[in-house]
């Protein structure tokens, strides 16, 4: 009789252990099939600021300049001819040397260079 009587509390434990257990497991099961919500849409990206329009008031556009740059800049540092300082007379003597050096431009372009150079 003690015996049977001892059983019964621990079979009555080990039952109400198993009841807990599936209470206690059942909402976490069900909460696993919730609808998720989902994540918020993306940001759609911004658009790219655009380019500022005008160019012309840029000195580094002056069209004389860059002409200056690349014809001048072929076979030696445009530091040689910034480094000149002379009248028109010399720009041309020295634009003349450089046609028979090589350099190769048209009537229009060296006087657009000889223009820049003489008076920049
Ligand atoms: C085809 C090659 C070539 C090109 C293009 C060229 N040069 Fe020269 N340049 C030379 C050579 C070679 C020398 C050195 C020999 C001499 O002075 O002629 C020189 C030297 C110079 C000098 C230093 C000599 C001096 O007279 O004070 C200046 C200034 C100069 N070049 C200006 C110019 C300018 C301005 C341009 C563009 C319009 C130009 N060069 C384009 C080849 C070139």
């Amino acid at each position: 009789m003690p015996r049977t009587a001892s059983v019964r509390p621990l079979t009555l434990l080990l039952l109400a252990v198993v009841l807990f257990a599936l209470v206690a497991v059942g909402p976490i099961g069900c909460g696993a099939d919730e609808p998720v919500t989902p994540p918020p849409a993306p940001e759609p990206a911004p658009e790219p600021a655009p380019e500022p329009g005008g160019d012309a008031a840029e000195p580094m556009d002056d069209p004389d300049l860059v002409l200056v740059e690349s014809k001048c800049s072929g076979c030696h540092a445009l530091d040689r001819v910034w480094a000149k300082t002379q009248d028109r007379a010399g720009w041309e003597a020295t634009v003349g040397r450089m046609e028979a050096n090589g350099l190769q431009v048209t009537d229009a372009e060296r006087a657009r260079i000889i223009d820049y150079l003489a008076t920049r």
